[in-house]
């Protein structure tokens, strides 16, 4: 394959240039890492089940009129999207106590929240991503107050959303964190949803046991992590066992690949 131009590697993607202007590839590794990347490992297929997971549910919020910059998945481990400017913000939502916020102000893992809650946190590693407030947003220029309503909608249509569409898998939405970016149409520019939404960045717990089915059996050395990924691209309909496309055939494939494109 003809080589590409590498725009940026992160912890757990890699983005080349596309082939048109204003695009932009997204390789998803089975790197894992935890805690600022104090901590690091791997995940056998996770990149591929991030990658089906995300193409999943970025369609799926296309079709309530969510803005993605989702385009199409191109292979096991790549999809094309378009190119956004990213806004420095992690938006995480939360429906239930866990991670930070538990942490931050002393409650118990697992309680249901009065409310749902929106946070920000602003992007940089070297930081630790510090939680900030509006705030700091607007003191800094980070996103304008017309970006932040509209992000702040999108934010609580798309955990309706995917409240639902995991209450009907037997998963329980108990957080998860977006990012946005900003495209332009001459001088007019809007936000739309960016980066990738996965096991890696959600909390999914299954709704009989509360067994954790994302990225805190790493984060807690929990163990079986592929398999609660697995499980989780299974429930959604993304491994179809009639199709021969059972879970251990699609990572095999995908091994094989990875040792022949080598
Ligand atoms: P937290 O409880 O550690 O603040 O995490 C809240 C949610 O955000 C959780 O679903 C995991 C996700 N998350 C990321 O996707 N990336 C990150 O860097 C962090 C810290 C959390
Ligand atoms: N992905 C983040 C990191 O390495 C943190 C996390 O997801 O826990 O730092």
């Amino acid at each position: 394959m003809a080589r590409r131009r590498q725009i940026y590697e992160g912890k757990a993607k890699i983005l080349y240039e596309g082939p048109e202007p204003g695009t932009i590839i997204q390789y998803f590794k089975d790197d894992a890492t935890a805690f600022n990347a104090q901590k690091k490992g791997q995940i056998a297929g996770k990149g591929v089940l991030n990658n089906r997971i995300s193409e999943h549910i970025f369609s799926s919020l296309a079709t309530i009129g969510v803005p993605t910059h989702f385009i199409r998945r191109l292979n096991m481990r790549e999809q094309l999207v378009r190119q956004a400017e990213i806004i420095p913000i992690e938006v995480v939502v939360r429906n239930v106590a866990a991670g930070t916020l538990c942490k931050r102000l002393g409650l118990e893992e697992g309680v249901q929240l009065p409310r749902t809650i929106i946070e920000y946190y602003y992007k940089d590693d070297a930081l630790g991503d510090p939680l900030i407030a509006d705030e700091h947003i607007a003191c800094f220029g980070w996103a304008s107050q017309d970006e932040m309503n509209d992000i702040a909608d999108m934010a609580i249509r798309i955990n309706d959303f995917m409240c639902g569409m995991f209450a009907g898998i037997g998963i329980k939405l108990v957080d998860f964190k977006l990012e946005f970016g900003r495209v332009w149409d001459g001088d007019f520019s809007r936000v739309i949803l960016a980066d990738e939404i996965s096991p890696d960045s959600c909390r999914l717990w299954d709704v009989k046991t509360n067994r954790k089915l994302d990225k805190d059996r790493f984060r807690q050395d929990l163990g079986e992590v592929g398999e609660a990924y697995q499980e989780v691209a299974r429930r959604l309909g993304l491994l179809n066992p009639e199709d021969g496309e059972e879970a251990g055939a699609v990572l095999d494939l995908d091994e094989h690949r990875k040792k022949r494109d080598k």
